[in-house]
């Protein structure tokens, strides 16, 4: 195997992959006897030493319940936990870590917003802007919340090759927008939208902003304060943390102005039958005893990224992307499915010998993993009258053999469908 280098400056230590590979323990695992080539990070990142070293630690030694024990280990959780909010709230260079909601993934963020902010800001008449590549967990909470209210929900449109259409967003905008939610980076075409720009053209217009980093927190360094987002939500598990813990980070000032969503333990300061006062932030947003190892396990992964640094990983990245993509257009019959300018760590396509399914079907018994089908984003599959893709995606370890292995799979595929 040769290794990936790359430079990240002429006086960077160059790139080792196979370093980073290293701390991955289920890289070195084989499928059907053959190598893993795990090309899922999308749908969620494998786990680093580091992350589950410490899950095992914090239940083998440092574990009880947070914010309720005045003896050792429930202030050694709870010390942990915090510094786990205090290390996201650095990570997306938020102003306070009060900014710093946790949740159980991207979705319940959404929802959060949508059931607090929208049912007492948002009333019958008002608009909100989704864009056609929206995730099915950045589109469902907004219906549900217009059968609740009655507002209307506005589509910005992007082009064939999956661009986001900046002009045509700006003609949705007028006095009744309220509210845009849209994804940084598209999970089924690979779009990095404009995002600093649509901020800045919503709060022109006096709405307020939700950014989905889902897809993005992984791959590009975010500043919350310079995007100037409302509410910027994340899912842990794809930045190489546990599953079961999100982040919905939102501004002070709209948080504070915003009303529980789940009542329970935690989320009061005093309670009598007759009436609750709420928590502070974050709390106030806390119901119940949360996941704390897996916020805990979330902090130690973005020490992790850290440690190798948020450019690097992006330059390897975009690296193995363009020969991903080189070799995949040398594949007679693959057509790639959004080629945005502005493109990031993942390639959806079809070919025109096999359906998606079959296709990761085949590769799967070389040990290699992609997802098929529509990637929980049906109104984009309907805008290119498809039913679904093939997508492979990357991450920090992702290698140029795990390509090689998929095009050698879908040579495959070809042979046996062509
Ligand atoms: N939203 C995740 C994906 O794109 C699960 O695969």
């Amino acid at each position: 195997m040769t290794m990936d280098v790359l430079a990240k400056s002429s006086n960077a230590a160059p790139y080792d992959v196979l370093r980073v590979r290293d701390d991955f323990p289920i890289l070195g695992t084989t499928v059907y006897g053959k190598p893993l080539a795990f090309l899922d990070s999308a749908a969620s990142a494998q786990k680093p030493r580091v992350v589950i070293d410490a899950v095992r630690h914090v239940y083998e030694a440092e574990y009880a319940n947070i914010h309720r024990g005045v003896y050792y280990l429930s202030q050694k959780s709870t010390q942990a936990f915090e510094d786990a909010r205090e290390k996201v709230r650095a990570f997306l260079n938020a102003a306070s870590d009060k900014e710093i909601i946790f949740v159980r993934n991207g979705t319940e963020a959404i929802n959060l917003v949508a059931q607090t902010y929208g049912r007492a800001f948002l009333k019958a008449g008002d608009e909100i802007i989704l864009s056609r590549m929206e995730h099915h967990s950045n589109i469902v909470p907004w219906q549900l919340l217009r059968d609740q209210t009655g507002i209307v929900i506005r589509v910005a449109e992007i082009d064939r090759d999956g661009n986001f259409l900046l002009d045509e967003f700006e003609k949705l905008l007028s006095a009744k927008t309220k509210l845009v939610a849209i994804t940084q980076l598209s999970n089924s075409l690979g779009t990095i939208t404009p995002i600093t720009a649509i901020i800045k053209k919503a709060h022109a217009a006096g709405a307020k902003v939700l950014v989905d980093g889902c897809q993005a927190v992984q791959h590009m360094r975010i500043d919350v304060q310079a995007l100037d987002a409302d509410f910027y939500v994340f899912t842990g598990h794809k930045l190489y943390g546990p599953s079961g813990i999100g982040v919905l980070y939102g501004k002070a000032a709209l948080l504070n102005a915003m009303p529980p969503y789940q009542g329970g333990g935690e989320m009061i300061r005093t309670v009598t039958f007759e009436k609750t006062d709420y928590n502070d932030l974050p709390h106030k947003f806390e119901a119940g005893t949360p996941h704390i190892v897996g916020a805990i396990g979330l902090g130690v992964a973005i020490d992790y990224v850290n440690s190798i640094g948020m450019d690097a990983i992006a330059a390897h990245e975009h690296a193995i992307l363009d020969y991903a993509w080189g070799r995949l257009e040398e594949v007679p019959g693959v057509t790639i499915i959004g080629r945005a300018r502005d493109h990031g760590s993942l390639i959806s396509f079809v070919m025109d010998c096999a359906h998606p399914h079959d296709i990761g079907t085949i590769v799967d018994r070389d040990g290699v993993a992609i997802r098929t089908g529509h990637h929980c984003a049906q109104p984009v599959m309907d805008f290119f009258d498809i039913a679904a893709t093939a997508r492979a995606s990357f991450g920090m370890y992702t290698s140029r053999q795990d390509v090689d292995a998929l095009i050698e799979g879908l040579h495959k595929v070809r042979k046996i469908f062509a």
